[in-house]
């Protein structure tokens, strides 16, 4: 058997595939919910991940009956763009800075100062953003010199846990692209940021391609998990490269849209294309040599978990998504802004405000979160729309992540898209991904494009419905006049 293992921000959830890539077994272990002590902060404990990584590691093994000496290979993939500081005993120094914390707006603008904008396009195939863990990194080093001059070593989530299994610390080219220090386009660290930045090269991990090896499991991870002492553990890929692996995203003409906490449209690219206002990703994909573009709305399942917890506490997903069901198109005229931890596709803008617009007295919970759905929806059209801006071929989507779990919110995306949208045999994403990459490793296919053809199967397919499409296109453009109209109010 092959092992992913996904640290999300939710959960870390350890899946196990076997030779052909068929799902054995998963077992998911929550983490603490991310504490936003202020406004556009959001951090979360790297011990708690390695916590929740044991926990799921050693449930996927009891619930599929496999023993450690089973696992021939493990696979990570995790949240993007943290930042986790170690210090010389490679002790966390502080919380994380996860992937929606937007403080860092001072730091992207010296960025862009000292590096000159278009320099830092140049160099990195991206412009700088509050999210990536760049500007995070200068944070501390502004805000909390005595914290920055402890820490030894940056690393992203999932390589955080790569540490703890391996002691090797590396990170793999996909997710190292969302930090802001990688040259997307040599698939290197880049050496004109670190100098212009007076960074210490030596903060920075090995960076290796997805399905290299980047060390093998230690007597002490072996002891906490179950794994055996000497099982290689591969690059792996950030949660989106490995959901675009495990959606089998790579060739060009298929994209994936992923709702999970963000929301996420991603495509498979030949050679690094860009969007010349960055409005999207261009990053290195975990196959070999190859990228990807992906668009990225902040609050995706974020904007129904936020709306779950302060409002229908207790109610389950599936019944709230019923109640949306009972409202028409359009919510009655009301339009939902997911911009809850500001947005990145198309609006590139930290500050942005989530809220609804259109209320009347006559709207009822329904309304409500039927809203949610549509505005998360458009905002993911929005993302569809600029890949196809820059000429990337787009033929059909497939859908995955929890939210791509309501055959309701599926159909809506369809109809939205005006796209068929597939949904596939085995919906893991992210972790099985992570499998996926560990199974390419072990040299039975000729690369991790075989595998993907072989083991990822489309299962059904959603047309979109012309009435409803309709009905969606004039709502689109309502919800397209919103952002530029409010923009003044967010300050
Ligand atoms: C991608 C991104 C999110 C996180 C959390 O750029 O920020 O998808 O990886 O899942």
């Amino acid at each position: 058997y092959w092992l992913g293992i996904d640290i999300g921000t939710g959960g870390s959830r350890a899946l196990l595939v076997d030779a052909q890539g068929k799902v054995k077994a998963g077992f998911t272990a929550p983490h603490e919910a991310m504490k936003m002590e202020r406004p556009l902060w959001a951090e979360q404990c790297p011990e708690d991940w390695w916590a929740a990584a044991q926990k799921a590691v050693q449930g996927v093994l009891k619930e599929a009956g496999v023993s450690g000496a089973e696992v021939k290979a493990v696979g990570l993939s995790g949240q993007m763009h943290g930042l986790v500081l170690l210090d010389e005993k490679n002790e966390v120094v502080r919380p994380a800075l996860i992937w929606c914390d937007q403080r860092s707006q001072p730091q992207v603008d010296a960025i862009n100062q000292t590096v000159g904008k278009a320099n830092v396009v140049a160099h990195t195939a991206n412009p700088m953003l509050t999210g990536f863990t760049l500007p995070k990194l200068l944070w501390v080093r502004d805000n909390e010199p005595a914290n920055f001059e402890k820490a030894k070593k940056m690393l992203l989530p999932k390589d955080y846990v790569r540490f703890m299994l391996t002691g090797e610390h590396a990170t793999e080219v996909s997710d190292a692209s969302g930090t802001g220090l990688l040259d997307v386009v040599t698939r290197r660290w880049s050496g004109p940021m670190i100098e212009r930045l007076k960074l210490d090269s030596s903060l920075l991990p090995e960076v290796k391609e997805s399905v290299d090896v980047s060390g093998t499991i230690s007597k002490a991870a072996a002891a906490a998990t179950g794994l055996k002492e000497g099982t290689p553990v591969v690059g792996g890929a950030g949660d989106q490269a490995a959901s675009g692996i495990g959606n089998g995203i790579v060739k060009s003409g298929v994209a994936s849209c992923t709702i999970g906490t963000s929301g996420v449209v991603f495509a498979y690219l030949d050679r690094p294309q860009y969007d010349p206002t960055g409005r999207v990703h261009t990053f290195c994909h975990a196959v070999r040599g190859k990228w990807h573009v992906m668009g990225v709305t902040q609050g995706a399942g974020l904007s129904l978990q936020w709306f779950r917890n302060h409002f229908a506490p207790g109610v389950e997903y599936d019944d709230l998504v019923a109640e949306a069901q009972q409202a028409p198109p359009l919510s009655h005229g009301l339009y939902w802004l997911p911009y809850l931890m500001g947005e990145r596709t198309p609006h590139l803008d930290a500050i942005a405000r989530g809220g609804w617009i259109g209320l009347t007295a006559k709207h009822g919970r329904g309304d409500l979160v039927r809203s949610i759905i549509e505005g998360v929806s458009y905002s993911l059209k929005d993302c569809l729309g600029v890949i196809e801006g820059m000429a990337v071929e787009v033929n059909s989507v497939r859908a995955s992540g929890g939210g791509a779990k309501s055959l309701f919110w599926r159909q809506m995306l369809a109809d939205i898209f005006r796209r068929g949208i597939s949904t596939l045999e085995n919906s893991e994403g992210s972790a099985y991904g992570a499998a996926l990459l560990a199974l390419a490793s072990a040299g039975e296919y000729k690369n991790v494009e075989e595998l993907c053809e072989a083991a990822v199967k489309e299962k059904d397919c959603l047309i979109p419905s012309v009435h409803e499409s309709a009905a969606y296109d004039r709502g689109y453009e309502v919800f397209s006049v919103l952002y530029p109209t409010l923009k003044p109010v967010y300050g």
